[in-house]
């Protein structure tokens, strides 16, 4: 591979799938157990609170029993290793990346791990379940607590960081996620047409999308993900 001074990896699911956490779509998905609409908008929210938050009650609980896997580390030792700037953006709300050791990372859809105050906005790390009875810690007001979890409708975060580092940098990652869901579906177009970068798929299976990326690798993610790491490595 040519020279690099950036990178930019964005993972979906796929990244987590191996170390037990369930993804969203395909026959034993979360989305085939759960209604979008009944659990992860806005309109769900208001409609059915408990609900909600019970649904992400168990998530959040489900995440004391997995571990980060090959991949995450693998992605952890490239952002140690590679001398030149390096972006991890996740649609992923499980800890994975951060217990694997990433440290520069975006969760644009938000994170189990932490809530939100709708009354008075402080966002806190969160590890137990949240009921809507819960009093903010910062504020006291009760049924305000939400999860820090980007629903369908609402705007993911940090876009122009991520927009920017898409538009600078000379290689872009798309892993473990199916293309189905936007903006994020959109960022190879991003990084091939507003930036120059060579474009790279990472997946079990040819995704939505990977017809718009330069190269496609289809495997298991502890297995593609560290020989990829490891070539990048080598030829800086
Ligand atoms: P999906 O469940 O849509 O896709 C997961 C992708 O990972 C699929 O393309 C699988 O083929 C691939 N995959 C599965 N096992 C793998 C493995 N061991 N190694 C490599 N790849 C593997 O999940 P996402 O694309 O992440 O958003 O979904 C995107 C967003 O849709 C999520 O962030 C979530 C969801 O609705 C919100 O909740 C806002």
């Amino acid at each position: 591979m040519a020279q690099l001074s950036s990178i930019v990896i964005l993972t979906g699911a796929g990244v987590s799938a191996e170390s037990g956490v369930q993804t969203f779509r395909g026959p034993d998905g979360l989305w085939e157990g759960h209604r979008v609409e009944d659990v992860a908008t806005p309109e769900a929210f208001a409609r059915d609170p408990v609900l909600v938050q019970n649904f992400y009650n168990m998530r959040r609980q489900a995440l004391s029993s997995v571990n980060p896997n090959a991949a995450h580390e693998a992605l952890a030792r490239l952002e140690r290793e590679f001398q030149g700037d390096f972006l991890l953006v996740t649609q992923n709300v499980d800890d994975l990346h951060e217990r694997g050791g990433s440290s520069n990372l975006i969760h644009m859809h938000g994170e189990l791990k932490r809530v939100r105050c709708e009354a008075c906005g402080a966002v806190m790390a969160w590890e137990i379940d949240l009921f809507q009875e819960t009093p903010c810690p910062k504020c006291t007001a009760t049924s305000a607590l939400r999860p820090h979890i980007v629903w369908f409708g609402e705007m993911p975060f940090a876009m122009h960081s991520i927009e920017a580092a898409l538009a600078s940098c000379d290689l872009f990652v798309s892993l473990g996620t199916s293309g189905n869901v936007y903006p994020a579906a959109g960022f190879v177009n991003l990084a091939r047409n507003y930036g120059r970068a060579h474009t790279i798929e990472l997946n079990l299976e040819p995704s939505l999308g990977a017809s718009q990326f330069h190269e496609c690798r289809h495997g298991p993610a502890t297995e593609i993900v560290p020989a990829f790491v490891e070539e990048i490595l080598e030829a800086q």
